[in-house]
């Protein structure tokens, strides 16, 4: 159970609210529920809604509608690439089509041993340091600005050296 498995984080969350503002904790809320997994599972999502006494469909909402968050199970690692306009015009759409040709997957794809997918997204605000990407896990977010195939196709190599690893030591999928 979520709340009562992170009840100290969910505490500390809330102190930083007014009691009447209590839903604008939604969002740390559902981050915190997606940490270990990597996803939010329905359960946490309607756990979230009692904690902050909106709906679950409120909850999912969110959920559904920000790149940062999932309702399913999906890979340790999520590479994000930016191909909105002006990452486009700085080649992001041939630098995403070179990284996923070298991975042998397709945009929106997971490599075959589960640890990376590989997706585009809307602008992540660093427009004029294209080709860049984020990368996502339960660890947090980081972010890599003029990038080459070669460059993120040794880091994603790297991330699924780690992942593998979490996976022996029993942390994450
Ligand atoms: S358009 Fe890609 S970071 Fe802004």
């Amino acid at each position: 159970m979520f709340a009562e498995k992170y009840s100290d984080e969910i505490q500390a969350i809330l102190s930083k609210y007014p009691p009447e503002q209590r839903r604008a904790a939604v969002m740390p809320l559902i981050y915190l529920a997606q940490r270990e997994q990597m996803y939010v599972t329905k359960q946490a999502m309607v756990e979230i809604a009692e904690i902050l006494g909106i709906s679950s469909t409120d909850v999912a909402s969110i959920v559904g509608f920000y790149t940062l968050y999932y309702d399913k199970v999906g890979s340790t690692y999520r590479v994000q690439v930016c191909t909105d306009l002006p990452c486009a015009l700085r080649g992001a759409e041939q630098f995403l089509e070179g990284l996923c040709n070298n991975l042998g997957i397709r945009v929106g794809e997971t490599t075959p041993d589960g640890a990376v997918m590989v997706e585009a997204v809307m602008c992540l605000a660093a427009c004029d340091k294209a080709p860049m990407f984020q990368v996502q896990s339960g660890d947090g977010l980081s972010y890599h600005e003029n990038q080459t195939v070669e460059s993120a196709a040794s880091l994603v190599a790297e991330l699924r050296r780690k992942a593998q690893s979490k996976r022996r030591d029993g942390h994450g999928r």
